[in-house]
């Protein structure tokens, strides 16, 4: 059978899911993944708190799971996430500034050594800014100052330099306040040689809200030299559902769609799951759902129409 996947193939590009290991226990769902997606990102199962729980003791094999489905599924993948402010176990966060600092290089090397040759890319830093363009005061940021995502991009390649390399945030799809300091960095990265090859869009966007300028934003930071991705795509609406809302949407993703395969280096789209029956948004933004290009059902919505369409 025809799915995303063979459609983005034939553009050049991937698409993609998240699922985690949980949810691939649900056959019919495991079947739908590997008929749409070629490529995978693990949806918990490589953050911190579950691949270092307690200092130095590491649990890959919840991840290793995925990897190896993927790979049977014919699926690149990934990786999600090595440093980031959430989803770390506490031991981190109450770290001081000198031990942290060991922490993040001792985990970097040994998730991406574990890993290394395996994956497509590396999300290395995750959500590091505020959405007025100014860093996140995160626990990374307060002990460390600004200087750990490029440190963390260089132990990084300095272990696997064949992954490719990503800053990975939300609210940066369009040109804004955002967007335009990711934008800064990048371009400070290149300039002082940080290694850096990609930078991923989340687009956990709000029905019919799609930026105006996200074909925009992803071409500036493609003429800076780095690839972009859409990385954990969903479209939430206030539930339930109805048959203009879901017209909307589907109107939604081709928008998105549009504006990556309209600009050469925008590698590919991964959406945040594939069903609504699996999805973050109910439980994180209450009274809001039906996110994904499938239904509860695994019933195809016009989302998925749409995405057709527009490959
Ligand atoms: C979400 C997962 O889907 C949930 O299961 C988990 O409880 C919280 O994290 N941005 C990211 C992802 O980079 O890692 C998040 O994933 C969604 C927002």
């Amino acid at each position: 059978a025809t799915g995303l996947r063979d459609l983005a193939a034939a553009k050049g590009v991937y698409f993609g899911t998240a699922a985690t290991v949980g949810e691939w226990n649900d056959a019919t769902y495991k079947a739908l993944g590997a008929r749409e997606a070629n490529m995978l990102t693990p949806g918990n199962e490589m953050k911190w708190d579950t691949t270092e729980p307690n200092p130095g003791q590491f649990n890959f094999g919840p991840a290793d799971s995925l990897v190896a489905s993927a790979a049977a599924a014919n699926q690149r993948v990934r990786g999600h996430t090595l440093v980031w402010h959430s989803q770390a176990p506490s031991w981190v966060q109450n770290l001081g500034a000198s031990d942290l600092r060991q922490a993040m290089l001792n985990h970097i090397n040994t998730e991406v050594t574990h890993y290394k040759g395996k994956l497509y890319s590396w999300d290395v830093v995750n959500e590091a800014f505020n959405d007025d363009g100014t860093r996140r005061q995160s626990f990374w940021e307060q002990k460390l100052g600004d200087g750990y995502i490029a440190d963390a991009f260089r132990a990084t390649h300095a272990v696997d330099p064949g992954a490719k390399l990503y800053y990975n945030d939300y609210n940066t799809d369009g040109i804004g306040a955002k967007s335009d300091a990711v934008y800064a960095m990048v371009k400070s990265f290149k300039q002082q040689g940080v290694p850096i090859d990609g930078v991923g869009l989340q687009a956990h966007l709000i029905l019919g809200q799609v930026p105006s300028s996200m074909q925009q934003n992803i071409q500036r930071f493609v003429d800076l030299g780095v690839e972009v991705a859409i990385t954990e795509l969903d479209v939430r609406m206030n539930t339930p559902a109805t048959p203009d809302k879901l017209a909307t949407q589907a109107t939604d993703y081709a928008t998105v769609a549009n504006a990556c395969l309209t600009v050469t280096g925008c590698v590919g789209i991964t959406t945040w799951g594939l069903s609504d029956k699996y999805s973050w948004i109910p439980s994180t933004f209450p009274g809001q759902g039906a996110a994904l290009p499938f239904d509860e059902n695994f019933q195809s919505k016009p989302a998925y129409d749409s995405l057709v369409k527009a490959y």
